[in-house]
């Protein structure tokens, strides 16, 4: 399976690249081609919801000049994506819901009949490091992602909180465990 993950956490050694990178490792020894995407070092802009992405339904047509629409060209090839992120203020980082908010241009016709999407059947996952619990927390982001499915015709293929994190180092091998079952269970 070709499998994109988008590392949305500014720190490149922080919790989220480590369970991410635990996720990573699964796939690539059971044989997934993945390609990693630290969104931090990437030139982002947001969304000008100008409209003209949809009138080129067959292609991704975003006309803003930064690293986004090559990002977005890379998600139409891919058969599952891991969208990762600490928590920031109830939600998932600037960087990646910046490139969720451009994701407008992969589909067109949302709740009318010519409904189509270039990321059709796509699996989707959400992998979310914080420093406090689920509850009262973290509800609020993965409620978002568990809508962004139904624009993009895709497919929730699992989605996975580590709370209470300090550093990484502190990630044990529980931890580990967790993320080698998400990865497991996220490529169906
Ligand atoms: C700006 C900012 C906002 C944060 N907001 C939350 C939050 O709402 N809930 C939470 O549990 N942790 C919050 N945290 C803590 C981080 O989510 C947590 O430390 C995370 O594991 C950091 O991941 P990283 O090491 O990959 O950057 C926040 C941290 C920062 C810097």
């Amino acid at each position: 399976m070709k499998v994109i993950t988008l590392q949305g956490s500014p720190r490149k050694n922080g919790n989220t690249a480590q369970v991410l990178s635990w996720v990573e490792q699964e796939l690539g020894a059971l044989g997934h081609e993945v390609e990693s995407i630290f969104l931090n070092t990437k030139n982002l802009k947001g969304c000008l919801a100008c409209g003209q992405c949809k009138e080129k339904p067959d292609t991704v047509g975003c006309i803003q000049k930064d690293d986004i629409p090559e990002i977005l060209e890379k998600m139409t090839r891919a058969e599952l994506v891991i969208f990762a992120s600490p928590l920031y203020f109830w939600g998932v980082s600037a960087q990646l819901k910046t490139v969720i908010d451009r994701t407008y241009s992969l589909y067109v016709d949302y709740h009318q009949p010519g409904h189509a999407s270039l990321v059709e059947g796509q699996r989707q996952a959400l992998l979310v490091t914080g420093g406090g619990p689920y509850e009262n927390n973290a509800e609020a982001a993965f409620t978002a992602f568990g809508r962004l499915q139904k624009p993009h015709k895709a497919v929730n293929a699992g989605e996975l909180f580590i709370g209470s994190c300090s550093t990484p180092d502190q990630l044990d091998e529980r931890i580990k465990d967790k993320a080698i079952a998400f990865a497991h269970k996220i490529i169906g």
